[in-house]
């Protein structure tokens, strides 16, 4: 545990994580990481949820958090999902077991997600053991559950926060997700600090690039594709750096077929061209649902204030990575693949 002060406290062990075949430590996102020791400092007023383009990173910084947190003398309850993860690293022999019987009898991702509603009971049970600081981190739970269910499991942890039945100190929760739309369901409430997490800035993401090996397209060209996303990048060394076979597994992936794009033709054109053509008045709500959704774009950016923002926020205005001031194309790619998919109907 680190017992001293927070400034001390930063030389961290960084976690090694899993990039496609290879296994890289997990590299910069400073400002990320101080939010996380602030969090730890003082607890979450409201739960944090975190949102953001599709593999920016936002399970990568969570898990680095988890370290964090630990060494800072938490409880971590961890729950995600898609990794099939349910994990309550408090010490209390009964809470192991209670978690351990409820995973033998999932069988399904499905019946998996829902054990999200057991996170809240687990967290209840740790502060009744007299644990006093409680981190509760929760990743990836939402793209299984309506917008009605997250808000429900945000309303829960804010309760766990504003009237537990046992005393703490001090509780962190955090949730992420890349599901575009739950965040407006439980933006409605005043439930939580919203606040959205971008790709990686491009001195972290030549870090990134440094640390894979082999022939690749200089940094630029390689910053110009992915806009700092690590998955995407990921994904490009996987193709071995064809973009077209990228663009693909985008299009298709996302849904970007021909009756799609034909039926928005005249719209999706200026929006290519610039992400914020998307406010204006005569685009219709039902497109921009339909690019909310297919994970395509970010929608009404927030100002770029950094305290509104996990890390550092985009830059203002990008025509080149298609970033808009209200409006972000999730990556370079994701805009290409509208873009082709344009250019052949
Ligand atoms: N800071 C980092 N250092 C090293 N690797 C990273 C970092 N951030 C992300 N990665 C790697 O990039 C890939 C995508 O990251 P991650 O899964 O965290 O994204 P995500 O935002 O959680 O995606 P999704 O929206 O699908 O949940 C993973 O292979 C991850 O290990
Ligand atoms: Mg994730």
């Amino acid at each position: 545990m680190c017992l001293a002060t927070s400034s001390m406290c930063r030389s961290m062990a960084r976690i090694r994580l899993r990039f496609d075949d290879l296994e890289i430590e997990f590299v910069d996102r400073g400002r990320a990481i101080e939010q996380v020791y602030e969090f730890a400092e003082k607890g979450t007023r409201f739960p944090v949820v975190v949102f953001g383009p599709e593999g920016c990173g936002k399970t990568a910084w969570l898990l680095q958090a988890v370290e964090i947190l630990k060494e800072m003398g938490y409880s971590v309850i961890y729950f995600n999902p898609l990794r099939r993860r349910f994990e309550a690293e408090v010490g209390i022999e009964s809470i192991r077991h209670m978690i351990l019987d409820r995973l033998k009898q999932v069988s399904t991702e499905y019946g998996f997600a829902k054990l999200i509603w057991l996170v809240i009971d687990i967290a209840i049970e740790v502060l009744k053991h007299g644990r006093k600081r409680l981190a509760v981190v929760v990743d990836d739970a939402f793209q299984y559950l309506s917008a009605k269910e997250a808000a429900a499991i945000v309303k829960g942890l804010l309760e766990l926060i504003e009237h537990p039945e046992e005393s703490y100190e001090r509780i962190v929760a955090i949730a992420a997700t890349s599901e575009g739309l739950s965040r407006y369901e439980i933006g409605r409430h005043l439930w939580a600090w919203i606040r959205p997490m971008w790709n990686m800035p491009r001195e972290g993401f030549e870090e990134l690039y440094e640390k894979v090996p082999g022939p690749k397209p200089s940094f630029d060209e390689v910053w110009r594709l992915t806009g700092g996303n690590p998955r995407t990048l990921s994904m490009l060394y996987r193709a071995m750096w064809g973009v077209d076979g990228v663009v693909e597994d985008i299009t298709r992936s996302r849904g970007v077929t021909r009756d799609f794009v034909r039926r928005w033709m005249q719209y999706l054109a200026d929006i290519v061209d610039d992400p914020d053509a998307l406010m204006e008045k005569d685009v219709p709500e039902e497109l921009k649902h339909a690019l909310i959704e297919k994970n395509l774009i970010v929608y009404d950016l927030y100002s770029r204030n950094p305290e509104l923002w996990v890390d550092e926020p985009p830059p203002e205005k990008d025509p080149e990575l298609g970033i808009g001031k209200y409006i972000a194309w999730q990556t370079p790619l994701h805009r290409e693949a509208v873009r082709r998919a344009l250019a052949q109907s």
